[in-house]
């Protein structure tokens, strides 16, 4: 069983679930699809407009000692200069290891940190310009689902008062209205509206994260940041959540930016893929570009390290191995940050920093390899 599922067994058993929500929780099971069937056919174009612009984005956190005179010794560098666009109506996926910065990227391009460095833009007007309150109105626009459907509801509010909070900060409704709206919240997202005054511990890690996502849906927002929101469910209840977001994006033209641990999980949901290492851009293009032709070494290794459906291709297949820990974004390597671990890294790596470049019509790669491919020939990525 599922470290997730276990989590989740023992939750709803100390909560008493009711058999109406064990029933609901195994219907939302059998009755959604496979995760395999929610491959994108209709994506954002090349040449779509872009809904959010990010330039230049640092996030910077300081690290200081001494207790009365506080002091700022070191900087976590877990966003250290991002530039790239999220096209409107598109899912772009963006992955990397732990630690790798994507969740600073997420709260950074959402105003929820202030960033070190940069701008971001969206609709063309730079957010890190807005005065607080100017903020606050945008936030209609832009919400975000987070990892942990059971930390991110507070236990004390009802589903019906979590779903309306947004509806009441914006005064969207009023009255009567704000409960028909969260009844059609619920219904669109999957979840009986009769069970509107429940609290969220009387429902399964599906249905919480059902509730997460009427309460990002109920200012009608143009942009979610969907931060790892399925990493922390059962695997047949992945596969549903995914379905929902699919759904919802259709139905209301959302944009989303999609964060997840490995390209796996992204692959059949996004339009394009951002590969993020140590808080820098490493590649970015169309989903099925960046596996059959990626061009960065770190992207390479990562899609070695997705399982194949077919046991005799698995058996058979090299994989990549990095040798080594991801570095500390307190002390990132000179150069390219990948470096330490690149099994074609080469002098210049070392010196000079890699600009993130088109290098071919909607393909962004971050590596000297890309001037000078000759340096492949004769590297066995795989035996390092
Ligand atoms: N508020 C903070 N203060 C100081 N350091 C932080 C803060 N938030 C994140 N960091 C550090 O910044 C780096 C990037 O963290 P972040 O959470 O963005 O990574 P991530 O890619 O989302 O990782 P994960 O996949 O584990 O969620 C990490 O080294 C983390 O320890
Ligand atoms: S710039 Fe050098 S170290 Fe960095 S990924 Fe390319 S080859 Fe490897
Ligand atoms: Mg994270």
């Amino acid at each position: 069983m599922a470290e997730s599922e276990k989590k989740s067994t023992a939750t709803d058993k100390d909560a008493k679930v009711t058999p109406d929500t064990q029933k609901a929780a195994t219907q939302e099971a059998a009755e959604k699809p496979a995760l395999a069937a929610n491959k994108k056919t209709a994506g954002a174009k090349p040449d779509a407009k872009a809904l959010v612009r990010v330039e230049g984005l640092k996030m910077h956190f300081p690290v200081y000692k001494g207790l009365f005179v506080r002091k700022e010794v070191r900087r976590v560098r877990a966003v250290d200069g991002l530039t790239f666009e999220i096209y409107d109506g598109e899912t772009l996926g963006l992955v990397g290891e732990s630690g790798c910065g994507k969740s600073t990227t997420g709260r950074s391009i959402i105003q929820l940190y202030t960033p070190t460095e940069g701008r971001v833009f969206f609709e063309d007007e730079d957010l890190t310009k807005l005065s607080p309150a100017e903020m606050h109105k945008k936030r209609r626009d832009i919400q975000m689902i987070f990892q942990d459907p059971y930390a991110s509801l507070n236990p004390r509010m009802t589903v019906g008062d979590i779903i309306a909070e947004p509806l009441r900060v914006h005064n969207l409704a009023k009255g009567d209205e704000v409960d028909r709206q969260v009844q059609e919240l619920m219904t669109i997202v999957g979840l009986d509206p009769r069970y509107v005054r429940r609290y969220p511990h009387e429902f399964s890690g599906g249905q919480r994260q059902r509730i997460g996502v009427a309460r990002a849906l109920a200012s009608k927002p143009k942009f979610i940041v969907a931060d790892e929101p399925i990493s922390a469910l059962d695997v047949s209840i992945q596969a549903q959540i995914m379905n929902l977001l699919n759904d919802l994006q259709e139905e209301f033209g959302l944009t989303y930016l999609f964060i997840a641990h490995d390209l796996a999980a992204v692959r059949h949901i996004s339009d394009r893929i951002a590969v993020m290492y140590l808080g820098r851009m490493a590649e970015l293009t169309d989903a099925d570009t960046l596996y059959e032709k990626p061009l960065h070494p770190y992207t390479e290794a990562l899609i070695s390290a997705v399982p194949i459906p077919d046991p005799e291709v698995e058996a058979t297949r090299k994989r990549i191995v990095l040798e080594g820990d991801v570095p500390s974004p307190l002390n990132p390597p000179s150069g390219c940050v990948f470096h330490t671990r690149c099994p074609y890294a080469f002098e210049r790596c070392k010196k000079d920093v890699p600009d993130f470049r088109e290098v071919e019509p909607g393909h962004w790669v971050a590596c000297h390899l890309t001037d000078e491919p000759e340096r492949r020939d004769g590297v066995d990525p795989t035996e390092s």
